[in-house]
């Protein structure tokens, strides 16, 4: 196994090599933007780490890692024009810095350069990769559905809350990992047992992004600090602060949420006032403590080494301390 920081600089590397630079200009200059903006390249690492886990060559694993990237990308340009994000990773959205019609585009390219990088594969690999990414990918479809129409919901519940954030986030964690389990050759058993690890690591994940949207430090955080509040997004700290709040403050909250999404100020700072006074804000951590902790006794029945377990460990615990 390599350590965490050589895995996303092998990853890096392999993304450079990655050609994008074609003609015509307007469709692949948005795709070489956005993913050469940095992020944090958690999925591809965790598809290497897998892969390696399982006594696989990650570097075999190398282009299911940069499919995995590169749909996830495609993913955040067509979820900052659906949420009309304005920032990502500290700079200008595509859709901001070119138009929408141009993020449409360029986003469906990267679904289609993200299938084509399966190519690579023997007809048995490459026949379960696509398989586990066109049920992922139609999952995520589904879960941004949910999220844009629980926008305009008042009685959305959280089961209904944590299944969406399944399908639009963990999902696709869970899936990333089972990928490079599929390439090491793992067996079906264990191709299961890590997707379940990643997709309530995922969960976690998701639950510590809304926390971040509302808490972030503006200065480091990359995205419009309070975006979901201004979306009307009907996040977990939002759920449980209604559940929380005393009457006054439920009536203050649904109001506030149910006007036209707006970018002030004012709305930001009541609902976030709300969210820490009703105990919402320590919940949701509480969670994402929860959701990790459910991750790691699934490693459990995971037949590999302690020192492997450790590492996936370590994964998961800088994930829920992220600032970004
Ligand atoms: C953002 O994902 C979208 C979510 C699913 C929350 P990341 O937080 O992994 O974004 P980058 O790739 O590091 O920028
Ligand atoms: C995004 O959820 C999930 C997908 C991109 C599929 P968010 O809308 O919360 O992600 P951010 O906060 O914009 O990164
Ligand atoms: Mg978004
Ligand atoms: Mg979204
Ligand atoms: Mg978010």
């Amino acid at each position: 196994m390599l350590s965490i920081e050589k895995y996303q600089q092998e990853f890096i590397a392999f993304l450079k090599a990655y050609s994008t630079e074609k003609e015509p200009k307007n469709l692949y200059e948005p795709i070489s933007y956005i993913l050469r903006l940095g992020g944090k390249r958690l999925r591809p690492v965790l598809t290497l780490m897998t892969a390696d886990v399982f006594d696989g060559n990650y570097k075999e694993a190398l282009n299911t890692a940069l499919s995995v990237e590169v749909f996830h990308n495609f993913s955040l340009v067509h979820d900052d024009i659906m949420d009309d994000a304005p920032l990502r990773r500290g700079q200008q959205t595509v859709h901001e810095k070119w138009d929408v019609n141009t993020g449409i585009l360029s986003g469906d390219a990267m679904l289609i350069m993200a299938y084509q990088l399966f190519e690579y594969y023997e007809p048995e690999t490459f026949q379960a990769l696509a398989k586990l990414f066109s049920k992922t990918a139609l999952e995520v479809c589904e879960g941004q559905q949910y999220d844009v129409d629980f926008e305009t919901r008042n009685d959305v519940t959280i089961p209904e809350y944590l299944k969406m954030i399944e399908y639009k986030t963990a999902v696709l964690v869970g899936a990333a990992m089972k990928m490079g389990a599929i390439v090491a050759d793992a067996s079906v058993e264990d191709q299961n047992s890590i997707y379940e690890f990643g997709k309530n690591l995922g969960i976690a994940f998701q639950l510590q992004d809304d926390y971040l949207d509302a808490f972030g430090d503006p200065k480091t955080f990359g995205k419009q600090v309070g975006g979901d509040i201004i979306e009307n997004k009907k996040t977990y700290l939002y759920l449980k602060a209604l559940e929380f709040s005393s009457d006054e403050d439920k009536i203050k909250l649904t109001d506030l949420f149910s006007t036209a999404p707006k970018d002030s100020e004012t709305k930001v700072d009541v609902a976030k006032k709300i969210f820490v006074d009703s105990g919402a804000s320590d919940a949701t951590k509480q969670a994402i403590a929860d959701y990790t902790s459910l991750a790691f006794s699934g490693l459990e029945s995971l037949n590999i080494s302690e020192e492997k377990k450790a590492l996936l460990k370590a994964f998961g615990t800088n994930l829920m301390n992220r600032t970004v």
